[in-house]
């Protein structure tokens, strides 16, 4: 008789599931794609334990198709997409993966400011369209990096880990985040920091205060010329603002996150060569993905023992 059942919304990379299943749980794993809405309302129902992703919205409605649920055990960092409230209030815990997946956002981070910064997609795209025919002084011409300021919004363990990458670089950083931390980069207002940065780069999580952060105001409040960077979440900028600020004002954007998220097919955003766009790939590592599934089962089986989990969140 098997102990429950868990949800797990996606199919995860190695073998963490296993150690559910060799527990004695029923594992019930949606393998395509997508989960559409009313399928997860569907495949809920019954289940003591979710393993959601970044795509689920977990809120009240999910939660009271299963009214055994004990767990949802977050694979990501994020936890933006679960309704935290009516999880309290229910009497579900909530974890989450954090720490693992830093390095691997960290380096998608600097890919993305690398790429934008000197123009590799324009390059790529340049070279493969037959358009190379010499060498020019003033092809694809982009940003030093060297001696650049970078504007870290968020200093966490990823924006700290940007900045310890950024400095290999040559670059200067400084930072903002609701109180300064002891760290030996100069902590700045918002304001000060859009005003002075050549790039900026976002590290903050999604909630209703950071929701469009970066709105219209701050993005033209950006340095006339410099870069935005996001690969946190993308309810942190106001897209049409930004289509708008990247046909002029701002040299470019890369982004890992959108909002909406995935872009529809045609979105402006795709058209303009100044933005690299990525599939929200920032955790993509393998080793690190394989990590994040040990983590979310790990805080399944302890919150399901009911011992404390290694991350909780609620
Ligand atoms: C997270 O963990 O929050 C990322 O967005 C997906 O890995």
């Amino acid at each position: 008789m098997p102990k429950g059942k868990i949800l797990v919304t996606r199919s995860l990379p190695g073998k963490a599931l296993d150690r559910l299943r060799e527990a004695g749980y029923q594992v019930e794993v949606h393998e395509g794609l997508f989960l559409p809405r009313e399928d997860l309302l569907k495949r809920v129902e019954g289940a003591i334990g979710l393993i959601p992703t970044v795509e689920d919205r977990i809120d009240a409605e999910v939660m009271d198709r299963a009214p055994g649920l004990k767990v949802i055990a977050c694979y990501s960092v994020g936890v933006d997409h679960v309704d935290l409230e009516a999880a309290k209030a229910r009497g579900i815990r909530v974890t989450h993966t954090p720490g693992v997946l830093t390095e691997a956002t960290a380096d998608l981070t600097l890919a993305l400011l690398l790429a934008v910064a000197r123009r590799v997609v324009e390059g790529v795209d340049h070279a493969r369209r037959g358009l190379w025919r010499a060498w020019h002084p003033e092809l694809l011409l982009g940003m030093d990096l060297q001696g650049a300021t970078l504007g870290i919004v968020g200093m966490g363990r990823i924006g700290q880990a940007v900045a310890k990458r950024a400095e290999a670089f040559g670059m200067r950083v400084v930072y903002t985040s609701r109180t300064p931390k002891p760290l030996p980069y100069p902590h700045r207002s918002l304001e000060e920091l859009l005003a002075t940065s050549d790039i900026v780069s976002l590290h903050t999580p999604l909630t209703p205060e950071t929701h469009r952060l970066m709105n219209r105001e701050r993005l033209f409040a950006m340095r006339p010329g410099s870069i935005l960077i996001n690969t946190a979440r993308g309810g942190l900028v106001d897209t049409e603002a930004l289509v708008e600020a990247l046909k002029g004002h701002l040299f470019g954007a890369g982004l890992d996150v959108t909002d909406p998220e995935p872009l529809p097919p045609g979105h402006p955003l795709y058209t303009l060569p100044n933005a690299v766009i990525t599939p929200h790939i920032g955790s993509a590592g393998r080793r690190t993905r394989e990590r994040m599934a040990e983590i979310a089962v790990e805080n399944l089986l302890f919150a399901l023992e009911g011992r404390e989990p290694p991350n909780p969140v609620v």
